[in-house]
């Protein structure tokens, strides 16, 4: 096979942890790949000269502690700022390649859109898109360029969450009645890392979609309808108009025509010194039992003087070894290595874009995700009423 380039577009903390003691997801997965030494070049894509320069010095400090050889080029190259570069990068890479979209929510149509417009296997990180119409454009130009397009849903790689669907693809625990999902995050997430974007978003679309996304994958199941309220609070009172917290119920229906519901709690209020990133947790009752799931307590405690209580969390992307002979491993690793691989084996000719369906998180399977997406958000807009979910038939 000839070599397989990579674009990245977007150059912050999920790609290279700017902004954080660590090195996000996307660079230590693309390490880990590159170390199989599958050939192409690789170019990191975002708007100002500035900031790919401080992405730039991340991702070579993350090199040497992996000791891992990839050359990469960065853009915008000879301007300060130029927020259309994606465009040029994308129009002259060679084929066959891959892109990785990881900016902000509100730009994903548009970028993956161009992208799977240029041939372009994309994944893009969730949600794909905060409308249906803009996943319908999107699952559209996929088919008819032939590409293979995915999300980025890496809790789809959680042995935690394969064991839950499992348990309830295999009837163990009966017919589900209903779900209950906490999921929250620090106040440093929305008042500093975010804050440039945060109000093109909330936290239900930052952290909720997750768990819609898990729920279809675990049931199968079709949302029918949605309703969701949200308060206001301590980050209105730091200036921010955004809810802190969003809560969401929604109706699902199974393929034998039973229904289950699942409220799905977020915030991104949780306090500094709280012990873990995410504090996460999944229950489901059934008709014959019930399945738990605190992901947030995996077992781990550290007890420092200098930082307290810390839990982290083992399996999404650690680093395992001393510097200069670092791996990354987990299920957010797993996530971006299996694009990859799957877009190697595409252009092999081993397997078809179609073969996907049904297997990976495509454009397609994101529909469930993101019509519950928009029905929870035009809920919040209308005093928490419930939306009917009418538009699921693509
Ligand atoms: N941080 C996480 O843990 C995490 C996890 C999963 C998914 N995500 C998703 O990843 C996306 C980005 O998150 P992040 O944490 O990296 O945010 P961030 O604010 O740290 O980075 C956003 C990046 O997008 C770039 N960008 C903006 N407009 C651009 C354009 N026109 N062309 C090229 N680059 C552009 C910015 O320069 C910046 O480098 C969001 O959709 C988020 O939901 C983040």
């Amino acid at each position: 096979m000839k070599p397989l380039n990579i674009v990245i577009i977007g150059a912050g903390m999920y790609v290279s942890g700017r902004g954080t003691d660590g090195y996000g997801t996307v660079m230590p997965a693309i390490g880990e790949w590159k170390r199989n030494n599958i050939s192409g070049d690789i170019q990191i894509v975002g708007t100002s000269r500035e900031s790919v320069g401080i992405a730039r010095n991340k991702i070579d400090e993350l090199k040497r502690n992996m000791r891992v050889e990839i050359a990469i080029r960065y853009f915008p190259e000879d301007e300060d700022y130029n927020p259309r570069c994606f465009r040029e990068v994308i129009s002259k890479i060679s084929k066959p390649a891959a892109c990785i979209v990881c900016v902000p929510d509100n730009l994903h149509g548009e970028i993956a859109y161009f992208a799977a417009e240029n041939g372009l296997h994309t994944l893009v990180v969730k949600p794909l898109a905060p409308t249906l119409e803009e996943v319908r454009a999107l699952i559209e130009v996929q088919e008819k360029n032939k590409v293979y397009c995915a999300v980025e849903f890496h809790k789809r790689f959680d042995h935690a969450n394969l064991k839950l669907r499992d348990t309830i693809l295999g009837g163990v625990i009966g017919d589900p009645l209903y779900f209950l999902v906490e999921y929250s995050q620090r106040k440093n997430v929305p008042s500093e890392r975010f804050k440039k974007w945060v109000e093109t978003t909330n936290v239900f679309q930052y952290l909720g979609i997750h768990y819609v996304d898990i729920i279809y994958f675990a049931t199968k199941a079709v949302p029918k309808r949605a309703m969701a309220t949200g308060q206001k609070g301590w980050l209105a009172s730091k200036g921010t108009d955004i809810y802190d917290s969003v809560q969401g119920v929604i109706e699902w229906e199974m393929s034998s025509g039973k229904k289950f519901s699942s409220h799905i709690l977020t915030n991104w209020i949780d306090p500094e010194n709280t012990s873990a990133m995410s504090d996460q947790k999944i229950k489901v009752i059934g008709t014959k039992g019930r399945f738990e799931s605190d992901q947030k307590k995996r077992g781990i405690t550290i007890i420092t003087d200098e930082k307290g209580i810390e839990e982290p969390n083992p399996y999404f992307c650690s680093a395992y070894g001393q510097k200069g002979d670092i791996s990354y491993r987990g299920y957010g690793i797993e996530s971006i290595c299996r694009f990859l691989d799957d877009v190697v084996q595409i252009e092999k000719g081993t397997v078809r874009v179609e073969d996907m369906e049904g297997k990976r998180p495509t454009f397609k399977e994101s529909f469930v995700s993101t019509a519950v997406l928009e029905a929870i958000n035009t809920s919040l807009e209308n005093a928490g009423t419930w939306i009917t979910i009418d538009k699921y038939k693509l």
